[in-house]
């Protein structure tokens, strides 16, 4: 098997990076269909403290670019999440998505060679953007960071999906997100609403999907995990 590398990042915090890594992951699990690994690259643990709980059915393994790039350390296993250092992160990816259908990454934000060599093995670029004008110019970044990376290699891979995140459709903002994403010239997500199912799934350690199957909030990850799947 060798299975496909999704990875979500954008430059900035709280974009919604690892709630729509989370959750795509396990709506990508399919009720088991599918086996997924996350990889949580942000030193900040977001991804591997959701998966400690042990409710999402899958491992997130703690590989933060800080952290794995130097010598590596003993890996241990925690009630859902293996952590541990490896001295070659890539490897470790690699290993990953020889025995998944899908290894997803949460990136963290920063401009690094890392990210720039995570993007170079991906198969697709998710990138979260609320309608903030911060998110905006760091999302130019990533842009210019996913050119890099397609530089790289000679396929015009990966690809990218601009996904709208946090979205309040009662802002102004809001209502234009997708017309000011598309202006990217990179391909647009429906968009990911601000709901408050998302901040009490996190709470309770779960997905959307398990949390609350019959909302809106899961409703839209679905039609995202099934757009994702698309991707070659
Ligand atoms: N669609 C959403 N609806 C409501 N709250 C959200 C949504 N996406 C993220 N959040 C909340 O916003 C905060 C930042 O989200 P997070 O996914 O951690 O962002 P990032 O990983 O980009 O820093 C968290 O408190 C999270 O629960
Ligand atoms: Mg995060």
């Amino acid at each position: 098997m060798s299975g496909k590398i999704i990875a979500v990042g954008n430059l900035k915090g709280g974009t919604g990076k690892s709630t729509v890594a989370i959750n795509l992951a396990c709506a990508l699990r399919n009720g088991g269909k599918a086996t997924v690994a996350v990889v949580d690259a942000d030193g900040q643990g977001t991804a591997s403290d959701w998966g400690a709980k042990g409710q999402l059915g899958l491992t997130v393994h703690a590989l933060p670019f800080e952290e794995t790039q130097g010598t590596g350390h003993g890996a241990s296993h925690a009630n859902g999440v293996e952590s541990g250092g490896t001295a070659n992160w890539g490897a470790e990816v690699d290993r990953l998505k020889a025995d998944h259908d899908f290894v997803v990454i949460d990136l963290p934000p920063q401009l690094s060679d890392a990210i720039l060599n995570a993007l170079v093995a991906a198969n697709l670029f998710v990138v979260p953007v609320t309608a903030s004008g911060a998110d905006l110019k760091a999302t130019t970044k990533a842009i210019e960071l996913l050119q890099r990376a397609r530089a790289l290699r000679d396929d015009g891979r990966p690809a990218c999906l601009l996904v709208p995140s946090r979205v309040d459709r009662r802002t102004a903002a809001g209502k234009e997100i997708e017309a000011v994403l598309h202006d990217f010239g990179e391909p647009v997500a429906p968009a990911i609403g601000q709901r408050t199912a998302h901040v009490d799934a996190f709470t309770a350690g779960e997905w959307v999907g398990s949390y609350a199957p019959r909302s809106a909030a899961h409703g839209e990850i679905e039609v995202l995990a099934a757009i994702v799947k698309r991707v070659k």
